[in-house]
């Protein structure tokens, strides 16, 4: 091997060594962001939340806390459902569903339960108003929830009907995991 050719793969060979030694730098680099991206395991578990729903009687509530706000889930009666059904569109100060699975639709009670007979109806308990916890148990002049801080009255589908609310109580995502287990988020 000539000089000039001893040289020049010497220089090479330090060029290879300085790339991968600075692909390794940027590898390192670049990881931490990466993992940064991908949300931990206790973050991943507060955005959802399972609940136990196999001791919900028909005819009553079960209020659980959810991302600091309350969540109700109401297991509804037939006449609650005969109610929330009959109801018209035309009767409704919010025709839309607020139903983060069905955000699209109408508001007929159908796109407000979580089940196709209407029993079980997941929402979040804060008034659309200014935010106070509505109360329950076929309250108001609906025979839903009433909220008593400025007189809302939500009927049996949690759809706002009197007073100042603008809109119908929020349904978040929410889905049956099993008969017995609902999942929040
Ligand atoms: S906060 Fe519910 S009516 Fe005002």
């Amino acid at each position: 091997m000539s000089h000039a050719e001893e040289k020049g793969t010497r220089r090479d060979f330090l060029y290879v060594a300085t790339a991968s030694t600075g692909a390794v730098a940027v590898g390192a680099a670049v990881w931490p962001l990466v993992d940064q991206m991908n949300p931990s395991a206790d973050v991943q578990a507060l955005s959802n939340k399972e609940v136990d729903i196999s001791g919900v009687e028909v005819g009553t509530q079960l209020t659980v806390k959810w991302q600091g706000k309350p969540v109700f889930i109401r297991r509804r009666t037939a006449e609650e459902i005969k109610i929330g059904r009959e109801t018209p569109l035309a009767d409704l100060p919010d025709p839309t569903s607020q139903n983060k699975n069905k955000w699209a639709l109408d508001a007929s009670d159908e796109n407000r339960v979580l089940d196709e007979a209407g029993e079980w109806l997941v929402m979040i308990g804060v008034c659309t108003h200014l935010g106070c916890i509505p109360l329950g148990d076929g309250l108001g002049d609906f025979g839903g929830w009433f909220c008593p801080c400025h007189g809302s009255h939500y009927d049996t589908a949690g759809r706002i009907r009197k007073g100042p609310a603008p809109l119908n109580l929020l349904v978040p995502v929410n889905a049956f995991l099993s008969d017995a287990v609902i999942k929040l988020g």
